[in-house]
């Protein structure tokens, strides 16, 4: 809990103002009822004046001075409305900056962490945290701070007050406190628990609002609106019944408290009196115990919770922290090797992969490629081959042996310089919320308009994008334009295009392509292969025919390598798939 307020360091002197507003304001809060005990004992009652008093006033009549303590009263409460109202923003400020602070950092975070951490937590999970939970970091500082503080501060003030003023009235008042706390406590329980059984209803009854809508058609065919009413009724009686007594609950909390806020007056109104017949205190006093305790009930409402909100904030905040501690599996070297006109020779040694321990991926394999060579890499389905792609850019560090780079293991690179060289076109095309251009420029930011249109020309995608209504200008994302599989998977080819990096690695990049498009993407590709170290799953016979090596993968093992001719004449993988049926 005490690393949440690491985020909150940097607005120290913000977070100072806000104490100083807070004390002032709570001391025009105390002084509000003053004024009256003022007017009533000295100008009422006829109290002799203390003399400090009597000299100032001196030669003002009681009208005058009416008038006076008037202006005084509204200035406190003036004053002390605008101090809070100040006091308020700007703790709402600080919290909402520490916010602001924990989202970049949680975001920066999220953006460097490796697969294996995704591959382990759900994506709605991660949402949940980025979003919601981070609140908490807010909640920590407003509720778990600032108000706890205020509220603190003002009883503890208030009971001082009183105490000088009359200790045994102070003791007596006192005497609610407990009951007080404990009403406040077994309520809060009970009203919550009901508040959420209401809202697990409301929640109910909203999915089956939409299941029925979705359904409409299936109801009116089968003539069932009425049954259908029937079910609906019942959710929305259960839901009306929990409502209730949701609400019941909360007005006879409301009328336990009100029940003790009037034992607590009657006891103050009974033993006050008898202490001001008494001469203890003066009737003033006694109107200011009673302004007093009048107060108690919200700063005790926050005492009486902030251990629950602050334990539910702690718990959101360390669901945030868990991932920004979160270990980083792929780590850039301390003094990384310095990657100089990288040629692309990439070479595998015994290079082994598990996802989850005991269930080895990839074996033992070795396996060299010189610069500006192609290999294509085929197998059956799930035999790993996206899993050995992902191994070069480091996605995965492998498990076992070691993957060089012109000779340098790719652990003592930077991931930086390691991740230029590579151009990397996913099995699965992605698309970034933006135009179609931006998405094509991400690969290279700052490229000109000529190099983009040269890059989607050579992906075969351009004609397409023209055809569109704001042609390069289109946005496209979740929700936004439709693209298909195959216009998405050529507009990842122009971003490997305008990349032009010596290695290319590509996962089937023509496997959601109709033949025509497909013999004019290879073709592109042919170009963008020419001069690249390339290494490509596909299953294609006719992309696979245009590569210099082979490769076979079975079982998580290499089992056939050679030029396509050459695997043609074994008996194995290759010919087994690549033979027509019998
Ligand atoms: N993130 C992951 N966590 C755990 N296991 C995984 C993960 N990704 C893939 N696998 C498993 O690893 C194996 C290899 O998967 P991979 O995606 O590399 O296969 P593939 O050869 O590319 O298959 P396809 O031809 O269908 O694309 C599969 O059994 C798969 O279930
Ligand atoms: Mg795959």
């Amino acid at each position: 809990m005490f690393r949440a307020f690491r985020y909150f360091r940097t607005d120290a002197s913000r977070i100072g103002l806000s104490l100083g507003l807070m004390v002032l304001s709570i001391g025009a809060n105390l002084l509000k009822p003053w004024p009256l005990a003022f007017i009533v004992d000295y100008l009422l009652v006829g109290n002799p004046m203390p003399s400090w008093i009597a000299t100032q006033t001196l030669g003002c009549s009681t009208s005058e001075l009416l008038v006076m303590l008037a202006v005084v009263a509204f200035g406190l409460h003036m004053g002390q409305g605008a101090l809070a109202a100040a006091q308020n923003f700007t703790s709402i400020q600080v919290g909402l900056r520490g916010l602001a602070r924990v989202r970049l950092e949680l975001f920066e975070r999220l953006q460097r962490l490796s697969l294996r951490f995704y591959n382990s937590h759900s994506q709605g999970d991660i949402i949940y945290r980025a979003t919601w939970d981070t609140f908490s970091f807010q909640t920590l500082f407003q509720q778990g701070f600032s108000t706890f503080l205020n509220a603190f501060l003002s009883l503890a003030i208030m009971v001082g007050v009183m105490a000088r003023l009359n200790l045994r009235l102070m003791l007596l008042s006192v005497v609610i406190v407990p009951p007080l706390i404990l009403t406040m406590l077994w309520f809060g329980k009970q009203m919550k628990k009901r508040s959420a059984a209401s809202h697990q209803a409301e929640s109910l009854l909203t999915s089956s609002v939409q299941q029925n809508i979705a359904a409409v058609q299936l109801t009116q065919s089968y003539v069932r609106e009425r049954e259908e009413r029937n079910r609906f009724e019942v959710l929305v009686n259960s839901t009306r019944q929990r409502r209730v007594s949701q609400h019941g609950w909360e007005l006879g909390y409301w009328f336990s408290v009100a029940a003790l806020f009037g034992m607590g007056t009657a006891l103050i109104i009974w033993q006050g009196s008898q202490e001001v017949l008494a001469g203890n205190l003066s009737t003033g006093q006694l109107l200011i115990f009673l302004a007093y305790l009048s107060q108690w009930y919200e700063p005790l409402n926050q005492l009486a919770h902030v251990g629950a909100t602050v334990a539910d904030a702690s718990a959101g905040a360390s669901r945030v922290l868990e991932i920004i501690d979160a270990p980083e599996s792929i780590q850039d070297p301390a003094v990384p090797q310095v990657l100089k006109n990288p040629r692309g020779t990439i070479e595998l040694k015994n290079v082994s992969f598990d996802y989850e321990t005991g269930h080895p991926i990839l074996q033992g394999i070795s396996l060299r490629i010189e610069p500006g060579e192609s290999v294509a890499i085929i197998g059956p389905s799930g035999v790993g081959k996206t899993t050995l792609l992902q191994l070069l850019p480091r996605f995965y560090d492998p498990t076992g042996g070691q993957i060089l780079l012109d000779g340098i293991d790719l652990r003592e690179l930077s991931l930086r310089d390691l991740r230029s060289t590579i151009s990397l076109v996913l099995q699965e095309p992605i698309l970034l919320p933006g135009t179609i251009g931006e998405n094509i420029a991400y690969a290279r930011p700052g490229a000109s308009v000529m190099e983009i249109e040269k890059a989607a020309r050579a992906a075969h995608i351009h004609d397409f994008i023209l055809k569109l209504p704001q042609g390069y200008e289109t946005l496209v994302g979740e929700g936004l334009a439709r693209l298909s599989v195959g216009e998405k998977q050529r507009i990842n080819l122009a971003r490997a295009f305008l990349k032009d990096a010596p290695i290319l690695l590509l996962d089937e990049p023509t496997s959601a392509l109709d033949a025509e498009s497909e013999r004019c993407v290879i073709a592109s590709l042919i170009e963008l292969m020419r001069g690249r170290t390339t290494l490509m799953v596909a299953h294609r016979l006719s992309t696979i025919r245009r590569v210099s090596k082979i490769i076979v993968l079975e079982n998580g093992k290499l089992t056939q390598v050679g030029s396509p001719e050459a695997l043609m004449k074994q008996t194995g993988y290759f010919s087994r798939v690549t033979d027509p049926e019998p």
